[in-house]
């Protein structure tokens, strides 16, 4: 049964394979620092893994907890953020440090509670609640969604699909690990099913996979044809 046997080769492959991050605590160790967990996440959202590597290092660094981070200098930060683009985020996370620590410290330790904070959304809430505090969560980002669409063959065109994404991917998370499931998906999108030429031999779950069956994975996600004008 795939609900079952997905989720248990895809965190196999995990423990061998999981990408070694600055803000990751290895497989199966206790889970990493909520700051941590936040920071990486937000910076994330519009930048490359290779490219976080140093901003990520530099602000743990000068800012070492989120109290640190919500005592600092507005025009400090913002300059430590130069590079990362999308200044909106940096001035979100200055004021989620800030309602973090003026609450006490601590991070919610759910999504609804994390989605209430300043610049926190759908994914990060589930980001962090599934890595941070091993919630299950259906943790759903662009290298996720096209892992999941290719894993069901999910035709319907993106983004009218990502409901069914969203819904198909709740199927496979599993109730434990939902945080190392969730990294395991994103590590496989960016290393093994690659938006052109995925290395299915590679994968974990090929032979549970409709894209790869099909012949033709790079076919999915289907994306909206562009509309003339
Ligand atoms: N992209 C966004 N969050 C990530 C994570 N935790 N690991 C790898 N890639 C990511």
């Amino acid at each position: 049964d795939s609900a079952v046997a997905i989720p248990a080769l895809i965190l196999e492959w995990y423990d061998r394979s999981a990408r070694r991050l600055p803000w990751r605590a290895m497989p199966g160790a206790p889970p990493p620092d909520p700051y941590r967990v936040w920071l990486s996440e937000v910076m994330l959202q519009q930048t490359t893994v290779a490219a976080v590597g140093r901003y990520f290092a530099d602000f743990t660094t000068r800012w070492p907890t989120v109290a640190d981070l919500a005592a600092a200098d507005d025009a400090e930060v913002m300059a430590a953020w130069a590079g990362l683009g999308y200044y909106a985020r940096a001035r979100n996370l200055l004021a989620c440090a800030r309602a973090v620590t003026a609450a006490g410290g601590r991070f919610p330790d759910d999504e609804a509670g994390l989605r209430a904070l300043p610049g926190i959304g759908d994914y990060t809430a589930a980001a962090v609640a599934a890595i941070a505090f091993g919630r299950r969560a259906v943790v759903v980002d662009a290298n996720v969604e096209r892992v999941v669409a290719r894993l069901f063959a999910i035709d319907a065109p993106l983004p009218g699909s990502r409901p069914a994404i969203r819904a198909a991917c709740d199927t496979i998370t599993p109730d434990n690990r939902a945080g190392d499931f969730a990294q395991a998906m994103m590590d496989i999108g960016a290393t093994i099913c690659t938006p052109r030429k995925p290395v299915c031999a590679l994968c974990p779950v090929n032979r549970h996979c409709a894209g790869f069956r099909a012949g033709d994975p790079e076919r999915w996600p289907v994306k909206a044809a562009k509309k003339a004008r």
